[in-house]
């Protein structure tokens, strides 16, 4: 089992908040991180406990703890959020939202169904997180599959948008790998109409939210412009921006 060195060491690490997860599931991830590196179980926890993990282990290790799930228009307060700012026919720009830590990228896709289905104000999609595989899951999804894991509420998004159009809606959405926690890129700064980062930060202890956070309202393009984060992601931290939303 891992001993409270090796959970502070990770925490220190990667900021991800281990007390908030159990023993024996930190265990498992743990285990599973090294086997994935093809290292011993014993020295990849020893790597871990003397901090000398390198960027590829430590990715590997944050890609374990953290989980992947996600869905189909998944927070309903937040696609309706999104609709009515697509509904804005007097706006001549392209909305530019970007899906931070998307996994697998249905959040990004949810929302290219909604501005082909109800937009009025066309929109320009980008959608990264920390994981390579997960990206890669996300270019590789087949749209029509998503379609039945769209629950009914939203079903006319994807009802309204012709099939002939899926293979063409994967462009709508341009991914990219990026670690929260590092600074935005440079192209990014200033950019975005729209940044959602839901059920990321909840994995992360106070100060490395505030940094994510901090991080992330530097992409915003103008005092307009919002970040949207789940409802209790800003416990325990001393952000207060009007630019953040709470869904
Ligand atoms: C539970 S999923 C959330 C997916 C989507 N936002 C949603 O709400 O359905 C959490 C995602 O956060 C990503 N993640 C965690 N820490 C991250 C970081 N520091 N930078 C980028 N992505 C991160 C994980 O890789 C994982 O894919």
């Amino acid at each position: 089992m891992l001993n409270t060195h090796i959970l502070d060491a990770i925490e220190r690490m990667s900021g991800i908040d281990c007390y908030l997860k159990t023993p024996a599931f930190l265990n498992l991830k743990v285990l599973e991180a090294s086997k994935r590196l093809n290292l011993d179980f014993e020295v990849f926890k020893e790597k871990i406990e003397t901090e000398t993990l390198s960027e590829v282990e430590l990715l590997q290790l944050i890609d374990c703890v953290t989980v992947p799930r996600t869905q189909m228009f998944r927070n309903r307060r937040l696609m309706e959020y999104i609709e009515k700012l697509l509904s804005k026919e007097s706006e001549h720009q392209p909305l530019k939202v970007w899906s931070a830590a998307c996994s697998s990228g249905e959040e990004a896709y949810s929302i290219s169904f909604l501005s082909r289905s109800v937009g009025a104000r066309s929109c320009d999609i980008w959608a990264s997180d920390m994981s390579e595989l997960r990206i890669q899951k996300a270019l590789s999804k087949d749209l029509t599959s998503l379609k039945n894991d769209t629950p009914q509420g939203f079903y006319y998004c994807v009802g309204n948008v012709d099939e002939s159009n899926f293979v063409e809606m994967k462009g709508d959405v341009s991914f990219f790998s990026h670690n929260l926690r590092k600074d935005v890129p440079e192209p990014y700064h200033n950019f975005f109409d729209v940044v959602i980062c839901q059920n990321c930060l909840c994995y992360y202890r106070p100060d490395a939210k505030e940094e994510i956070i901090k991080n992330l309202l530097g992409s915003l393009r103008s005092p307009e412009s919002v970040l949207i984060v789940s409802s209790t992601d800003l416990h325990g931290t001393n952000i207060d921006s009007k630019q953040i939303v709470r869904i």
